[in-house]
């Protein structure tokens, strides 16, 4: 099977008198539902600072893409790490936000290996509740019928906070831009992995890398009550939370997020 497109932002290098740069390391950003790498864009600018950016779009995504998406978190993460391979990047700082946190979470249990360190951002450990599973079917009989487009009217007021949506109408357009170029059937079978994925609540006392946890104040989706229980389970992790932000604190806040991920990478 081919492998994920991604985006591939390359470091900004201090270059020695001899004009060789090298990169500090490779930070891997995974995306949420029903988004694209193209929700990372703000977060390009951490180039900057030497690091090597790799943005996958995971399978099924982003118009264009591969038509066969997956239906488990551990077939996404399985396509991440063959992307790694391939790219012959043996340890990376790797994060997701939210549904690109449950990605991470499988990538944590089956391959730790590849960890330099951990970003999770506005997402949660725990499985679907029964009412979750309930209403993530409905969503897949709404988006076969409706299309992607129904799933932007349903999602959007959930996915930006209150802030956000009141101040700015651009981003608004531009989140429900990114999930209208997606298929059909990669958001039906996002949904389907996800109501299938595990409780990753164990794995949480098993990380043994730095890590950050950021969320936005006025996220409903993964509440920052959950960000914090996180931080206590996780040893040594650090949170970060942002206000003005929802649930896509990295789109709605870039800067302040930025910021905190641009000083956690300081660390390596
Ligand atoms: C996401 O942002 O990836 C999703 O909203 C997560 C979820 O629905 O559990």
């Amino acid at each position: 099977m081919a492998l994920l497109r991604f985006l591939d932002i390359p470091p900004r290098l201090e270059l020695d008198p001899d004009g060789h740069g090298r990169a500090i390391g490779t930070l891997v950003l995974i995306h949420g539902f029903p988004l694209s790498a193209h929700s990372w864009e703000r977060q390009f600018v951490l180039s900057e600072s030497g690091w090597r950016l790799i943005v996958p779009h995971l399978r099924g995504f982003d118009e264009g893409g591969d038509p066969r998406s997956r239906t488990s978190m551990d077939d996404h993460a399985g396509d991440i790490i063959d992307l790694l391979d391939s790219l012959h990047v043996e340890q990376a700082v790797i994060g997701g936000l939210s549904m690109g946190g449950y990605v991470t979470f499988a990538l944590l249990r089956n391959a730790p290996s590849y960890f330099k360190g951990l970003l999770l951002a506005d997402t949660r450990p725990q499985a679907d509740t029964p009412e979750g599973k309930a209403a993530r079917e409905r969503m897949v009989v709404m988006v076969r019928e409706r299309g992607p487009s129904a799933v932007a009217d349903d999602m959007l007021p959930k996915l930006l906070g209150e802030t956000s949506r009141r101040e700015q109408p651009g981003l608004v357009e531009e989140v429900r831009g990114i999930i209208v170029s997606n298929g059909t059937e990669a958001i039906a079978d996002a949904l389907t992995a996800m109501m299938r994925r595990p409780d990753s609540t164990p794995t949480l006392r098993a990380i043994k890398v730095p890590t950050l946890i950021v969320v936005g104040d006025e996220d409903t989706v993964t509440p920052p009550e959950l960000s914090v229980e996180m931080n206590s389970a996780i040893a040594g992790s650090e949170l970060v939370r942002i206000p003005r932000a929802g649930h896509l604190a990295n789109m709605e806040q870039p800067e302040v997020f930025n910021h905190a991920v641009g000083r956690f990478l300081q660390r390596f």
